[in-house]
């Protein structure tokens, strides 16, 4: 299976973090110095992706320049002879070409935000990254779903990344229903968006990335409304599952739903964690807090 092009939606208001994203974007929200989306891209590129589309919304055109060249800041950084600070700019430059930027114009929904990038995208299949959920991992989430898919020979199937969450939270995601094992992955049989827990069908919920075939953007083309008022990703896959293969997979390691203040500060003490110039610093701090 190659997968060389990446979705990204990050057109989303951010209405959970108010007032850091009055006029923020969720996206650049920092874990430890790192924004949240890139550290999404980060993943996306450990697994072979060539092409970065963005799929932006009123208000975020600092994710584009984020991944811009910032000229004016690296021609001061080398009259300082800052070579370390510019080092760190030149690790995170997408090449030319590599990253397109298109507009979801009105907030319609995951599945409307995933059809915005069907020109771009082509006819391909595809992985779509939720900058929300952070998958820490090594290989990174989106490697471990691709290679599970090629060790399962489930290379023109359509692959969802789920886990387990305790019941009560199953109203706040995507549910599917499990079927047989192939390996690492297993056959979903059954889809709902954000199901009531006495409807659910499991406790697995799916986790903010995917791998798709391109046949899905004639279903979102329909762009018929479910959950939410919204044009629902999960239920133009329920419909595509119709014709064609989709698998589960858990990632093995930890994700975070950063979409949520607990997640967001619980990704920030793991990452920091991970860091040692970070580390001892941070336990100290943490143990006054610990008892
Ligand atoms: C979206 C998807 C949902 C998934 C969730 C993961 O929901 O529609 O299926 O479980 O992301 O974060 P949202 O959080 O955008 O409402």
């Amino acid at each position: 299976m190659k997968i060389r092009k990446a979705v990204f939606p990050v057109a989303g208001l951010g209405t959970r973090f108010l007032p850091a994203t009055k006029a923020m974007p969720k996206e650049m929200l920092t874990v430890v110095d790192r924004p949240l989306i890139q550290h999404v891209v980060d993943e996306a590129l450990e697994a072979g992706i060539e092409h970065l589309v963005f799929v932006t919304g009123r208000n975020k055109g600092v994710i584009e320049d984020h991944f811009d060249r910032p000229y004016e800041l690296e021609d001061t950084l080398e009259e300082r002879a800052k070579m370390k600070e510019l080092a760190i700019l030149e690790r995170d430059q997408p090449q030319p070409g590599t990253a397109s930027f298109t507009r979801q114009q009105a907030p319609l929904g995951l599945g409307h935000a995933v059809w915005c990038a069907r020109d771009i995208v082509g006819n391909e299949p595809f992985a779509v990254l939720l900058p929300d959920v952070l998958v820490k991992n090594k290989p990174s989430g989106l490697k471990q779903m691709i290679d599970a898919a090629n060790a399962a020979g489930a290379d023109k199937a359509n692959i969802i990344a789920v886990e387990e969450v305790p019941m009560d939270q199953v109203h706040m995601y995507g549910v599917v229903g499990v079927g047989k094992s192939n390996g690492d992955l297993f056959e979903l049989n059954g889809m709902v968006e954000k199901p009531k827990r006495e409807v659910a069908p499991s406790n697995l919920t799916i986790t903010g990335r995917y791998i798709l075939q391109p046949e899905i953007f004639n279903i979102l083309e329909k762009q018929e409304r479910g959950t939410g008022g919204e044009i629902q990703l999960t239920d133009a896959m329920l419909a595509l599952a119709k014709t064609q293969k989709f698998y589960g997979f858990k990632f093995k390691g930890k994700s975070y739903d950063c979409g949520s203040k607990s997640g967001f500060l619980a990704a920030n003490i793991a990452y920091a964690m991970d860091r040692e110039d970070l580390r001892e610093g941070l336990r100290e701090e943490m143990r006054k807090y610990v008892k």
